[in-house]
């Protein structure tokens, strides 16, 4: 042991490790009262596609019992729970206030009942090993401090024959393509932050740390190192974002 403290980043910043998920914790407790609209702006309804695709994908089945880690204010959950009549789902983030978003949520559409809602961190989960079917992360993990951790995790809560998917921005395969989604994401998504939530930092990180996540095949192979295995994935608008599907076989 050096005693030596290990960095990662955050965004575009180096940052001490025990200091991120204190300054992630930070950026998604001001933005959770304004986080669905922002989706819903930023994205011009795109992320809505985006979930309904990663739902066509996973395939709903009643009775299964759903983990949604970094589940904010409920947007996956939601989804599944519609698809799969007798399911349950417990949603659990590190952030208590995108849990009380999505609390809200629950009561106006009558689903409280078939919902729990956890504060936890995904590189250790407050959950018995093997007890789920399905683990899905949706715009989570990038913000993970560890994303091995929390692959692992993952692995250890759900059962044998259990699914994995996760729903997150990635990379467009040329450099040209990525330079035009560039020039939009860093300039219009932080003034929009600004505008509609007072706070273009959280949105600058936002953007930063989608160019910082890993391309979709260094993330495959993240999956399988997890010990997961068929794993595969799909582009979704040319790679701006991917669906990553991996099972505990
Ligand atoms: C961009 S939001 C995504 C919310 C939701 N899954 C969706 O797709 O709309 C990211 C969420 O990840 C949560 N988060 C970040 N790091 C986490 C961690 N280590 N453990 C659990 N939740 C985390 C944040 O609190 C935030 O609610």
């Amino acid at each position: 042991m050096t005693g030596e403290q290990r960095t990662t980043h955050f965004g575009y910043q180096t940052v001490d490790e025990d200091a991120k998920a204190g300054m992630v914790h930070g950026v998604f407790s001001r933005v959770a009262s304004k986080y669905d609209i922002m989706n819903d702006l930023m994205s011009v309804g795109i992320h809505r596609l985006w979930k309904d695709a990663m739902m066509d994908w996973l395939a709903p089945r009643p009775g299964q019992r759903l983990l949604d880690v970094a589940g904010g204010t409920g947007d996956v959950a939601f989804r599944f729970l519609k698809r799969a009549p007798g399911a349950t789902a417990m949603v659990c983030d590190m952030t208590e206030s995108m849990l009380i978003e999505g609390q809200k949520r629950a009561e106006a559409e009558d689903m409280a009942d078939r919902l729990s809602w956890q504060v936890g961190d995904a590189m250790e989960l407050p959950f018995e090993s093997n007890s789920f079917d399905v683990y899905t992360i949706s715009f989570g993990i990038r913000n993970v401090t560890r994303v091995q951790d929390a692959l692992a995790e993952a692995y250890r809560v759900l059962k044998p024959g259990g699914r994995l998917m996760v729903l997150e921005f990635s990379q467009l395969p040329n450099a040209a393509m990525q330079k035009a989604y560039d020039l939009y994401s860093f300039n219009v998504i932080p003034v929009m932050g600004q505008v509609v939530a007072n706070d273009r930092d959280s949105y600058q990180y936002l953007v930063e740390s989608i160019r910082k996540f890993p391309d979709q095949e260094t993330f495959a192979s993240m999956i399988r190192t997890a010990g997961f295995g068929l794993v595969k994935y799909r582009n979704l608008s040319m790679g701006i974002a991917a669906l990553h599907s991996g099972w505990k076989i």
